[in-house]
C-alpha cells in the first residue's frame, strides 16, 4: 500500500514559511544560531536590546542554558501594551463558558485594565518581585489575568490543574514555597461544581506558610473564609488603582513554574524563564499556525497544563490574535458543542488533543456536519500519537479536507513545538510530526547512546543536540534533578524519554514514552507517583503501575496489587483503592484496572521487571521474553492467569 501524502492547499500558497523559506532560515538557525535568533528576538520589544544572544552547555558537569542574558523585557507589557496603539479594541479573549448562554469578549484595552488590576491587587495582598503565586483556576479569562498580572510585576506563577486534588496542590505549594495561591469559589464543567476554593482550603491544611488567597467569585456558591487570610478578587478591585507599571525583567528571571510527572519520584518542577520562552512561544504560533491577524485561534487545552499556558495565553497574546478560551467539556451539553462553538465565534484554527478527536469521532460526522465550519482553515494536533483514524477523520470529516492539520510534538520541558509540519511548507504524512522547528536539532541514539545515521529510515530514542531558547531552565529547587533527568542518560544531549523514528523522506513519526511516563487522555502521569499513592494505602503492601493501549485514552492505568499479609480482596477493595488513588492525585489518575496478585516479577536483586507486567497487561503473553532472571518465575503464570482486560 502506498503511503498517504497530503498535499499543500492552494490557501496556503502565500503562507509566511513556505518550503524554500523553510529550508533557508532553518539552516541558518543552524549554521548562524546568533544571528538567526538575534533577528527573532525582534519579534518582542525590549526595554534593552540582548547583545549576549546564546551561552549554553549541555554537559553533565558544567551544564548550563542562557539565551539573550543581557535583554531586559517585560512578558505582559509584550502581550498587552505594545498591541495598544494599533489593537486596543481588538479582541484579545474570547471566553466561552460552560453554559452556552455566556460568553463575552476581552479587548486589548480592556485586558490591559482588568490585568493592571489584577497585578495591583497581587500586591496589596504582599506579592512581591521573585515571589511564588500558586494558581488554581478554572477556564475564566481571570486565569489569563493573574497570570499576565505576575508577568507584570515580576512573580513567578505555578498554575495547578484545577483536576488534581488538595493533596496535590499543598504538594505543588509546598514544593516551591509559595505563600500566595489565587483561586475560584468554583469550577463549572459540564454543567457540574468544582469545589476549587474549598480544595484550596484542605490543601492548606497541609500548606502552612500560605498568606494569603485571592478568590475569584464565579458562581456565587458559598465557599468556606478563612477572615485575614482570603480576600475577594472584586472587593480588592475597587480599592487599587488602574495603572500598574510593568516591571522590567531580565531575560533569564524566572517566569514560570509548572509540574510535570517524570518516570520517578515526585512531579517536577518545570522552570521556565522570561526571554527565550516568550520568543519561542510567539516564533512557533506564527510559523505553525501560520497566524494571520483576524485569525480566531481556539486552544483547547486546560491553562493548567503547558499547552494553555503557551498557546492559550503567551503565543497568542504575544502575537496580537485573538484567543478563544473555552470553560467546559467538548460533548456538553451535546455532541456538537465544539462545532457549535466553531460556527458561533468563526474559529480559524483549532488546537486539540488526540483523546478528544478520538472521543467526538464516536460521536458520529453528523454532529460536525450540521454546523458550519467554512471559517476553519487550519487544525492542530497535540499531546500523544494521532492514530491514523482520527487523523483522517479531523481532516475529511471536521475540516472538509481543506485545512491541513499540524501534529505538533513538544513537552512540558520545551516551551513550545519542536517537531510540527508547518502548513505552507511542508506536505503532511498522517500521524508524523514531520520536521523540526527553528533551531531544533533532533537525533536518533541507540541504547547504549549511540548516534544513529542522520539519513535514511532509522528508529531509535530521541534526543536534542542543542539548546532553543524555550528550553526548561532548571527543575525548581533541585537543579541535580535536572541533570540527571534529562543529561544523564547521554552525554551532551537532551534526552527526551520519547522514541522516534525518522523515514526515508526525513519525515520524524513518535512513537511514545520509553520510560516509566504514562500519557492517559494526554495527560502526563508517573507511573511512580501512582504506585507511592496506591502503597501508602493501610489495604497495599506492593504496586507496581503500567500502562496499556486504551482506544478513547490513548493508554489506561493497569495497576497490580499485592495487598498486605492475609488480607483476600474483594470488589469492595478494589472500588477503595480506585477512590484512594483519585483523591490522593487527583480524577485523571484513577485506576482502569487494578490486578490482585499475590507475587510481582522480581530479579533476584529485587528489581520489578516492568516489562513483563507491560506485556501482560497488553494481553501480549508470547511476548514476555526472558523470564528466567526471575527470582520466582512461578508468578508470571499467576499474573497471566489473573489479567483483566479492561471495561
Ligand atoms: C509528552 C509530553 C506538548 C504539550 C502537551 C503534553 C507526548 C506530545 C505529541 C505528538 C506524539 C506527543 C510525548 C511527550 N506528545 N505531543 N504530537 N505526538 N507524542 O506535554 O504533558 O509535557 O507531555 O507528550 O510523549 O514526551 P507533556
Amino acid at each position: 500500500m502506498s503511503e498517504t501524502v497530503i498535499g499543500i492547499p492552494q490557501s496556503f500558497a502565500d503562507a509566511k514559511i513556505n518550503a524554500e523559506r523553510y529550508a533557508d532560515m532553518y539552516a541558518r538557525s543552524i549554521n548562524e544560531p546568533d544571528a538567526f535568533w538575534a533577528d527573532e528576538a525582534k519579534r518582542l520589544d525590549w526595554y534593552k536590546e540582548p547583545t549576549k544572544i546564546s551561552d549554553v552547555s549541555f554537559a553533565k558537569d558544567d551544564l548550563h542554558i542562557r539565551w539573550f542574558e543581557d535583554g531586559e523585557l517585560n512578558v505582559s507589557y509584550n502581550c498587552i501594551d505594545r498591541h495598544l496603539p494599533e489593537r486596543a479594541g481588538k479582541v484579545a479573549l474570547i471566553w466561552e463558558g460552560d453554559n452556552p448562554a455566556f460568553h463575552h469578549s476581552i479587548t486589548y484595552a480592556q485586558l490591559h485594565n482588568h490585568v493592571c488590576r489584577f497585578a495591583n491587587e497581587l500586591k496589596k495582598i504582599g506579592v512581591k518581585k521573585g515571589d511564588r503565586v500558586t494558581l488554581y483556576m478554572p477556564m475564566i479569562p481571570e486565569a489569563a489575568y493573574a497570570m499576565l498580572a505576575c508577568t507584570r510585576i515580576g512573580a513567578v506563577h505555578s498554575v495547578v490543574f484545577g483536576g488534581f486534588s488538595p493533596d496535590a496542590l499543598a504538594g505543588r505549594i509546598n514544593d516551591c514555597q509559595s505563600e500566595f495561591v489565587v483561586t475560584a469559589d468554583q469550577g463549572v464543567r459540564g454543567n457540574k461544581g468544582v469545589p476549587l476554593k474549598a480544595n484550596v482550603d484542605k490543601a492548606l491544611e497541609q500548606a502552612p506558610d500560605v498568606k494569603a488567597v485571592l478568590c475569584i467569585r464565579h458562581t456565587g456558591a458559598q465557599v468556606p473564609w478563612v477572615e485575614g487570610r482570603d480576600f475577594w478578587h472584586h472587593d480588592l478591585a475597587l480599592e487599587v488603582d488602574a495603572k500598574c507599571e510593568p516591571e522590567p525583567m531580565k531575560a533569564e528571571d524566572p517566569l514560570f513554574i509548572l509540574y510535570t510527572s517524570g518516570s520517578t519520584g515526585k512531579p517536577k518542577g518545570v522552570l521556565h524563564t522570561t526571554g527565550g520562552y516568550l520568543v519561542w512561544a510567539s516564533m512557533t504560533h506564527e510559523y505553525t499556525f501560520d497566524h494571520r491577524e483576524d485569525d480566531v485561534f481556539w486552544c483547547t487545552a486546560d491553562v493548567g497544563w503547558v499547552t494553555g499556558h503557551t498557546y492559550i495565553v503567551y503565543g497568542p497574546l504575544a502575537n496580537g490574535a485573538t484567543s478563544l478560551m473555552y470553560e467546559g467539556v467538548p460533548t456538553w451539553p451535546g455532541p456538537d458543542r465544539c462545532w457549535r462553538i466553531v460556527a458561533k465565534h468563526k474559529v480559524t484554527t483549532i488546537y486539540t488533543a488526540p483523546t478528544a478527536i478520538r472521543a467526538l469521532m464516536r460521536e458520529g460526522d453528523e454532529p460536525v456536519s450540521k454546523h458550519d465550519r467554512s471559517s476553519l482553515r487550519l487544525l492542530g494536533s497535540v499531546g500523544e500519537p494521532i492514530n491514523p483514524e482520527a487523523w483522517r477523520w479531523y481532516h475529511e470529516v471536521v475540516g472538509d479536507k481543506r485545512c491541513p492539520i499540524v501534529d505538533t510534538w513538544w513537552q512540558t520541558e520545551t516551551g513550545g513545538h519542536l517537531i510540527t509540519p508547518l502548513p505552507g511548507a511542508h506536505e503532511l504524512k498522517p500521524g508524523s510530526a514531520s520536521f523540526p522547528m527553528f533551531g531544533v536539532q533532533p537525533a536518533l541514539v541507540d541504547t547504549e547512546g549511540n548516534l544513529l545515521p542522520d539519513e535514511g529510515a532509522q528508529e531509535g530514542n530521541l534526543v536534542l543536540l542543542g539548546s532553543w531558547p524555550g528550553q526548561m531552565r532548571t527543575v525548581y529547587g533541585d537543579h541535580q534533578r535536572f541533570v540527571e533527568t534529562y543529561f544523564s542518560t547521554y552525554e551532551n544531549m537532551y534526552f527526551t524519554g520519547d522514541g522516534a523514528r525518522r523515514d526515508a523522506d526525513g519525515y520524524w513519526w513518535i512513537t511514545g514514552r520509553v520510560d516509566d511516563v504514562l500519557n492517559v487522555s494526554g495527560h502526563r502521569l508517573g507511573t511512580a507517583e501512582i504506585e507511592s499513592a496506591l502503597v501508602a494505602h493501610e489495604l497495599v503492601a506492593e504496586a507496581a503501575v503500567v500502562g496499556y493501549p486504551h482506544d478513547l485514552k490513548g493508554q489506561g492505568i493497569y495497576c497490580y496489587v499485592t495487598l498486605v499479609a492475609g488480607l483476600e480482596p474483594t470488589e469492595e477493595t478494589e472500588k477503595t483503592l480506585k477512590a484512594h488513588v483519585r483523591q490522593e492525585i487527583g480524577p485523571v489518575a484513577t485506576p482502569d484496572v487494578i490486578q490482585f496478585s499475590p507475587g510481582l516479577p522480581k530479579t533476584r536483586s529485587g528489581k520489578i521487571m516492568r516489562r513483563i507486567l507491560r506485556k501482560i497487561a497488553e494481553g501480549e503473553y508470547d511476548k514476555l521474553g526472558d523470564i528466567s532472571t526471575l527470582a520466582d518465575p512461578g508468578v508470571v503464570e499467576d499474573l497471566i492467569e489473573g489479567h483483566k482486560i479492561s471495561t
